[in-house]
C-alpha cells in the first residue's frame, strides 16, 4: 500500500480518517438502537395498514421493499410497526441467520415515550404469550418475514378496526381524546386477548 501514498501525511491523514469516520457513523446507526430509535406510530410513514420508518435516513429503500409486489429483503434500518407496543428493526448483515437479520421489539408506551421491554432474536414473547418469531417464520421465504395477510402467517385475531384504533390511540402522539368508537374497539380487544380461564 506504502508505494501508493503520497508524500503530504496530512492528506492521508484526512483522507483516513475521512473513511474511518464514514465506516463508523454507518456502523453506530446500525446498531445503536434505543428507545429513542422508535416514536408515535402516525408519525411514521403509512404502507397499507402498517407503518415504517428507517433509522439510516433511507426511507425510500424500505417503501421499495415494503411496495414490491413480488416480495424483497428489507434494508438495514428498516423499522415496522402494526402496532404501537411491537416493532420489527432490520439490523446489519449476519445479525441473525434465523430472524433474517430482523430484532424484535416489545415496547412500553406511554405520555412519556417509549420504553423497550424486551428485544431479542427467535425469543421475544409478547405480552399475550406469543412468540414473534414463530408466528412470523412461516412467511414465505420472498416477504422477508413479513406477514401481513396473505404472505403465509396465521391471522391475527384482531380485527382491522381493532388496529387502526390501536393506532389511533398511542398515547405518545398528539391524541388528547380517544373517540368513542374507538373506546368500544379498544373494550373489544382487551375481551378477545383476556387469557381463557
Ligand atoms: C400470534 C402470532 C403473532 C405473534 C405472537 C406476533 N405477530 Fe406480528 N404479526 C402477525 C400477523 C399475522 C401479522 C399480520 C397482521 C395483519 O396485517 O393483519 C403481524 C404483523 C406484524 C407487523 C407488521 C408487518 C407484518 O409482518 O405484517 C410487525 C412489525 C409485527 N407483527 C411485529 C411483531 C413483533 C415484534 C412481535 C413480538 C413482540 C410479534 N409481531 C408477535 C402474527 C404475530
Amino acid at each position: 500500500m506504502a508505494h501508493c501514498l503520497p508524500p503530504d501525511h496530512q492528506g492521508i491523514c484526512i483522507v483516513l480518517c475521512g473513511v474511518a469516520l464514514l465506516l463508523s457513523a454507518g456502523l453506530v446507526n446500525a446498531t445503536d438502537i434505543d428507545a429513542s430509535s422508535f416514536r408515535c406510530i402516525t408519525k411514521m410513514t403509512p404502507v397499507r395498514q402498517f407503518y415504517v420508518d428507517n433509522l439510516q435516513g433511507n426511507l425510500d429503500a424500505t417503501l421499495a421493499a415494503a411496495n414490491s409486489t413480488t416480495g424483497a429483503v428489507y434494508p438495514t434500518g428498516s423499522v415496522i410497526q402494526l402496532i404501537p407496543g411491537e416493532a420489527m428493526v432490520k439490523r446489519d448483515r449476519s445479525f441473525n441467520a434465523a430472524t433474517h437479520d430482523w430484532e424484535f421489539f416489545e415496547l412500553d408506551v406511554s405520555k412519556d415515550g417509549t420504553k423497550i421491554r424486551k428485544r431479542g432474536t427467535t425469543d421475544v414473547v409478547n405480552r399475550f404469550g406469543g412468540n414473534c418469531f414463530d408466528c412470523h417464520v412461516p412467511a414465505a421465504a420472498q416477504w422477508d418475514l413479513v406477514c401481513e395477510t396473505d404472505h403465509g402467517c396465521a391471522p391475527l385475531p384482531v380485527t382491522r378496526a381493532m388496529i387502526r384504533a390501536l393506532q389511533r390511540t398511542d398515547p405518545r402522539c398528539d391524541n388528547p381524546t380517544t373517540s368513542p368508537e374507538d373506546a368500544e374497539l379498544l373494550k373489544q380487544l382487551e375481551q378477545l386477548l383476556k387469557p381463557p380461564r
